[in-house]
């Protein structure tokens, strides 16, 4: 998400740190901030915007020392503006702090430091740590940070900056990635290795749960959980990694595509997505954020999700496990479409719009209209401060970061565990979720981040079929349920960047027409992970191999029928099949990558297409 930097020694340290941002640029671009120290003060300076409002800044309002941190912002909690910005600090000014991940707990902590007597200035969830040091402080820099670590729960990477302690930055690391870049006489601290790739190849890579403290000439690193006592702080021997990637594939982090390190980041994605909304105990679901009245909740009658390209193939998902979980009747409609016609509601239809960006415009027409007839919209974004954002009634975030690759992966799914999470939120707050559901549901969600990671093991089958079949003209999605809208996300990905025609069809609707096109050697990716439609989805890949064509089945692990039925298999690891379509995607983005690759692509920038689609 968020791009973090820091550096201590004899260079400009403005000059590193927003030399550092800028190729840091491409995880957050909703506002930028730098804090150093020198003369005994820690100086600020931050904007809202892409960092070179912030370079506009630093032009007139001069910043010097030579320690310092920066950040540039993906927005989680709190709109993109200059008080939201980082670095933030304490009451007194005494700490500077950078943050890349997302507080859970902070809401509890704010409410007691502001009892306290803390005043904040920002919506931020990361302004709470700062005020928190301030707090525990007591002469002891290593143990406060310690001490904070300790309360704070969540996902974060930190660096801190404190005006008693000039000779040295410190870095924590909990689930956020954080690397030390070390030098001669001077050390780094970053979210990512292209922000000092210029200045050293030679990084400590923090593991998780490990704070580093970094000097000038030294850099101790110590491990930190709950049995981590401040006051014998003992140091890990640590591993130097020695970076040879290229600065552009650093940017990357080490992936050929923006597109290949995205479908990577799911997992973690996924986790962030369902980071403090799933209960620890898995027995329900939390979505805090939204306002709605109790008298509204039990009161929707229909919904209707409104959306564009990929974002409302999530939405036909999130229709079938609305209407499975809650029982409450839902209509999915491309936005294009919806806007242009009368359709039917009632006064307590709920209109749930899809945007990965928040600026397409066809959804946010569908979102104004539907607000103008009254009606309450919920947006499921992954732009915290888009429109969409500050527009719908309530926003649930998507916590996927930044999505730069056009054809969007990362979004999708978390996209539709987003979708997930509303639908069981919904039936159990109405009453309508079966037991079994939800245990099953539940259960599934909670292991998703460990099966999309597993499911990026079948790479190379798939590289192998995208490399035989890269002439093909056209191929052929199918599946039933479920797995017929995941196919339909399949051939969407293919098209876009392969420029592969590619076709999705309901499996049971081939015999109607589209058969005809199946010939010898026509690929057809038939997916089965249904269950209950397993052997009708099996008769129909009869059909396409009775006409020669080449099957490529997706089923789970530990199935041994549909081997017999097709050419090759990717088997899924298992898990339910109401939430296949998180699982089942992923070789389909991965299908469509090497397709792309092998016939020379642009993977990133396909042709004719842009990543936000602000005109009609
Ligand atoms: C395809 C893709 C597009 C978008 C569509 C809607 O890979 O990314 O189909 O899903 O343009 O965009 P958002 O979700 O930003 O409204």
């Amino acid at each position: 998400m968020c791009g973090i930097v820091g550096y201590i020694g004899p260079r400009h340290v403005k000059d590193v740190v927003v030399g550092g941002l800028r190729k840091l640029e491409y995880r957050g671009y909703d506002s930028a901030g730098i804090a150093t120290l020198g003369n005994d003060q820690i100086s600020v300076v931050k904007s809202v915007g892409r960092l070179a409002n912030l370079e506009d800044k630093l032009v007139s309002e001069s910043i010097e020392g030579q320690i310092g941190i920066g950040h540039t912002r993906w927005a989680t909690h709190g709109r993109p503006s200059d008080e939201n910005a980082h670095p933030h600090q304490d009451c007194q000014g005494q700490f500077a702090i950078v943050h890349n991940g997302i507080i859970e707990n902070y809401v509890q902590i704010r409410e007691e430091l502001m009892q306290k007597g803390h005043t904040f200035k920002s919506e931020t969830d990361t302004e709470v740590i700062v005020h928190l040091i301030e707090d525990m402080y007591d002469g002891n820099f290593e143990a406060t940070i310690v001490a904070a670590s300790k309360r704070i729960r969540g996902a974060y990477a930190l660096v801190v900056l404190a005006k008693n302690h000039p000779d040295r930055l410190i870095a924590v690391r909990k689930s956020s990635p954080l690397i030390v870049g070390l030098g001669e006489g001077e050390n780094f601290v970053a979210s990512d290795i292209p922000a000092i790739l210029e200045y050293t190849r030679d990084v400590y890579v923090l593991d998780d749960g490990e704070m580093a403290v970094v000097r000038r000439d030294s850099v101790d690193c110590y491990p930190l959980n709950e049995k981590t006592d401040p006051a014998h702080l003992v140091p890990v021997q640590k591993d130097v990694y020695k970076v040879t990637w290229d600065a552009v594939s650093a940017e990357r982090g080490g992936f050929e595509h923006f597109m290949l390190k995205e479908i990577h980041e799911q997992p973690r994605a996924i986790t962030d997505t369902l980071r403090g909304r799933l209960a620890e105990d898995l027995s329900s679901v939390h979505l805090n954020e939204l306002s709605w009245t109790e008298d509204f909740l039990q009161s929707i009658d229909r919904i209707h999700i409104v959306a564009c390209g990929t974002s409302w193939h999530a939405g036909l998902v999130g229709k079938a496990a609305i209407e499975r979980f809650a029982k409450i009747p839902v209509e999915v409609e491309v936005a294009s479409e919806y806007r242009y016609r009368d359709p039917l509601y009632s006064p307590n239809t709920l209109v749930i719009v899809i945007t990965q960006s928040g600026e397409t415009a066809d959804t946010l027409a569908a979102l104004r209209d539907s607000k103008q007839k009254g009606l309450r919209v919920l947006a499921i974004t992954n732009v915290v401060g888009s429109s969409a954002a500050r527009e719908a009634d309530d926003v649930l975030i998507t916590w996927a970061g930044p999505e730069i690759a056009v054809a969007s992966t990362k979004a999708y799914t978390t996209q539709l565990v987003a979708l997930y999470l509303l639908a069981v939120y919904l039936g159990q707050e109405r009453g309508t979720l079966a037991e079994a559901d939800r245990n099953e549901v539940l259960n599934a969600l909670a292991k998703l981040p460990t099966v999309a990671e597993k499911v990026l093991d079948s790479a190379p089958l798939i590289e192998k079929f995208a490399l035989d079949y890269q002439d093909a003209r056209d191929t052929f999605f199918i599946g039933r349920g479920l797995d017929h809208a995941v196919s339909l996300e399949g051939a969407l990905k293919l098209k876009e960047i392969s420029y592969i025609h590619a076709e999705s069809y309901a499996a049971g609707e081939l015999k109607h027409g589209t058969l005809a096109l199946i010939t010898e050697g026509v690929p057809v990716i038939a997916l089965a992970t249904q269950t209950e439609l397993y052997e009708k989805t099996l008769s129909n890949i009869k059909e396409v191999k009775a006409r020669d064509a080449f099957v490529l089945g997706v089923t789970w692990a530990g199935d041994e029928e549909l081997q017999k039925s097709v050419d090759e298999v990717i088997y899924l690891p298992k898990t339910s099949p109401l939430v296949a379509p998180i699982a089942a995607v992923v070789p389909l983005q991965l299908l469509a990558y090497y397709a792309a690759v092998v016939r020379g692509n642009d993977v990133d920038k396909p042709r004719n297409l842009a990543k936000s689609v602000t005109v009609e």
